[in-house]
């Protein structure tokens, strides 16, 4: 057992869940009177009970938050002595400096997995690349500043990796994630929810399937509740600073065709599938080794590729009204 996880084992049993309130009326101008004194606090006083870890998530209601809640409500994976909460852009727009304080102070979070970002498939990168990069350097820099300066002692970001306040600042890489509560906006999305879309609405509409590209490209695919998992083992259980790239292995590289192919097994789509080689393939392959995470955790089990496929394209019919898109 890892120091943090017998801290953890060595408190009350209990755990809590909160969506953060909503902060319409947010501090005009919130005087920085962050305490470094609380940098090595592992136990906090609240409601009279004893919390070992606050857990703060940014980004926490978007496809990798969702999976993170989901894991641990439905999957019993919540531990003893933490307290979870999860923040959206409604609760505070962390590309402001002032809004992004406001919140850490607020919630005076011990742990930290960071998640939100402007996020989107190629071609709305190809259309708004500056916005993402200064959008999300200073959601970066103010998530990061609020974590230091409220005392966080360990962050775990989805974007890059931070060693220079001496903390467990580190960083999960994933590579393409996909599952429920994703975005499936056509325009902006990424491939794999813009393909469950695009499919969707030939099927109920009795057209053929256009795939943007040649097909060729090849990815690796990751479903979020498996990420979701590697997430709480990163927060919990992995001590080193260098991030850690988590992934499913090489082999399990498949091309944009099988992905086409797998969503319309699952939908049963039976019209014709064209592809638009006019449109962008974006890189040919991104590549990614899993050879790290697996010495770790040589017997993690990611989800089949299929059945993750099956589930998020039954999630989005079901769930249609409410999905983005
Ligand atoms: N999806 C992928 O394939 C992929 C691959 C590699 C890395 N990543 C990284 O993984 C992380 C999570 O991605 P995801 O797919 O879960 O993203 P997502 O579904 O698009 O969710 C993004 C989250 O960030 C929040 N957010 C966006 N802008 C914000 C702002 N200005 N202030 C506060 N919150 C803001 C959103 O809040 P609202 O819900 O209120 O909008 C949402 O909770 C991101 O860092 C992303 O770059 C994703």
């Amino acid at each position: 057992m890892t120091p943090l996880a017998s801290q953890v084992a060595a408190i009350p049993r209990f755990s809590l869940f909160r969506r953060a309130a909503q902060t319409s009326h947010l501090p005009r101008r919130q005087q920085c009177q962050f305490r470094l004194k609380h940098q090595r606090r592992n136990h906090l006083q609240m409601e009279g009970q004893v919390v070992a870890m606050r857990v703060l998530v940014t980004g926490g209601s978007g496809l990798v938050g969702r999976a993170i809640e989901r894991v641990l409500k439905e999957e019993g994976e919540a531990r003893e002595g933490e307290e979870w909460i999860f923040l959206s852009s409604k609760d505070a727009d962390l590309i402001n400096a002032e809004e992004t304080r406001a919140i850490f102070e607020k919630h005076r979070p011990t742990h930290v997995i960071h998640l939100a970002a402007m996020v989107g498939g190629v071609y709305k990168h190809i259309r708004q690349k500056l916005d993402f990069w200064r959008n999300n350097i200073r959601i970066n820099d103010n998530v990061l500043n609020a974590s230091h300066e409220v005392g966080v002692v360990k962050v775990v970001s989805c974007l890059a990796c931070f060693q220079q306040y001496g903390r467990r600042y580190t960083a999960g890489i994933p590579t393409n994630i996909f599952g429920p509560h994703d975005s499936f906006n056509i325009e902006d999305c990424h491939v794999l929810p813009g393909l469950i879309h695009k499919t969707y609405l030939a099927k109920k509409e009795g057209k053929a399937l256009e795939v943007w590209g040649s097909g060729r490209p090849l990815r690796q695919f990751i479903y979020s509740l498996d990420l979701a998992r590697l997430f709480l083992w990163v927060l919990r259980e992995y001590d080193e600073v260098e991030p850690i790239i988590l992934s499913v292995g090489e082999e399990d590289e498949v091309s944009i065709k099988d992905t086409a192919e797998a969503v319309v097994e699952a939908f049963g789509f039976q019209n014709d599938v064209i592809y638009d080689t006019s449109k962008t393939d974006g890189q040919f392959k991104k590549t990614a080794s899993n050879a790290k995470l697996r010495k770790y955790l040589p017997d993690f089990k990611f989800t089949p590729f299929k059945t993750a496929v099956k589930e998020t394209c039954d999630w989005f019919e079901a769930n249609y009204d409410i999905a983005r898109k």
